[in-house]
């Protein structure tokens, strides 16, 4: 399956399905690494992987709608069969989003819906949530708030700041993006008007991904 990944920043969930794809994990075709940022640490990882990259630069475009207008030009020019926005730290104009949907999938650091939006560790910490996770979602008008197709839990452990709290959910997201990437590769997953199909059936409620890295139905517990 071809892959478009879009990233702002340091790219750490780019690296987890790069090395999964190296590993023989996942069936993917890197087509491209796009970015609004010149200096992003994920374009560079994206060259060293012999991925093509662009950047994309907001201030050259009169607005967002121009940007993203060209952005997904290239996007849509490779044809890719998903887009996954990892780390993609922009809001998308309504039109491209509805131009693509059920086709873009993004990875949130929280349990959606709860917590959209920025400084999701903060904001746990604060309302004294006991569970903590990072969910996966197709993208949607609304800020992370499309679809949730599958999620990983984590406790909230006493003492936790954000930063303990950040270090310790960044690896079960990587793992949750890699497990979920697979899943639409082998085309096992699809969004529907009434929410998300798994193998032509409708979920009740997101996956889950366990600590034995299974993913599960939430309402019968079984393995995918
Ligand atoms: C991740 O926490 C992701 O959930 C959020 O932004 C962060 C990106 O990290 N949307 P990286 O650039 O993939 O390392």
């Amino acid at each position: 399956m071809k892959l478009v990944v879009l990233a702002s920043g340091r790219g750490s969930n780019l690296a987890a399905l790069i090395d999964a794809r190296a590993a023989g994990r996942l069936p993917v075709e890197f087509a491209a690494v796009f970015s609004d940022r010149a200096d992003a640490p994920a374009l560079a990882l994206a060259c060293q992987a012999g991925i093509p990259t662009a950047a994309f630069a907001l201030r050259e475009y009169p607005d967002r709608l121009a940007f993203d207008r060209a952005m997904f030009a290239a996007v849509d020019a490779l044809q890719p069969a998903l887009i996954v926005l990892a780390g993609y730290m922009r809001i998308i104009s309504d039109e491209i989003v509805d131009a693509h949907a059920g086709r873009m999938i993004n990875i949130h650091p929280s349990l959606l819906p709860a917590y959209q939006g920025l400084r999701t560790h903060e904001r746990v910490l604060r309302a004294g949530d006991r569970v903590h996770g990072a969910s996966v979602h197709f993208v949607g008008r609304e800020l992370d708030g499309g679809p949730v197709i599958a999620q990983v839990r984590m406790a909230v452990e006493p003492g936790d700041d954000a930063q303990a709290l950040a270090a310790r959910l960044l690896p079960l997201e990587h793992l949750l993006l890699e497990r979920t990437v697979e899943l639409a590769a082998r085309r096992l997953i699809e969004p529907t008007a009434f929410g998300v199909a798994l193998d032509g059936r409708l979920l009740d409620a997101p996956l889950q991904l366990d600590a034995q890295n299974r993913i599960l139905r939430t309402t019968d517990g079984d393995v995918v």
